[in-house]
């Protein structure tokens, strides 16, 4: 199972066993990250935002969709890492992966 791990606002830091086959985002909500995902994953809120912590594991991920990138503008506290977790499947590949709740919502 890849470990994800998962920056609160208070800085610290949650590291889950995720399952291949959720999104980042189940990943985060199954196991109390503060982060909302108000239309659970259909690409309709921006409210499970996320940064990833490190340009090169952006730069690994699948780049984000048009339609996620619109959505994306509306985020709160946007950088140039931020990914909408819903997105993001859950593989192998992300094992050490570090994402942070940003700190507006
Ligand atoms: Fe709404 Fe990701 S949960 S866009």
């Amino acid at each position: 199972m890849p470990k994800i791990t998962f920056i609160h606002r208070d800085g610290s830091e949650t590291v889950v066993d995720a399952k291949a086959g959720l999104s980042v985002m189940e990943t985060a909500v199954e196991n109390d990250v503060e982060i909302e995902a108000a239309c659970e994953g259909s690409l309709a809120c921006a409210t499970c935002h996320m940064v990833v912590e490190d340009q090169d594991w952006y730069e690994k991920l699948d780049p984000p969709s048009e339609d996620e990138e619109d959505m994306l503008d509306l985020a709160f506290g946007l950088t140039k890492t931020s990914r909408l977790t819903c997105q993001i499947r859950v593989t192998d590949a992300l094992d050490g992966i570090r994402l942070r709740v940003p700190e507006e919502t």
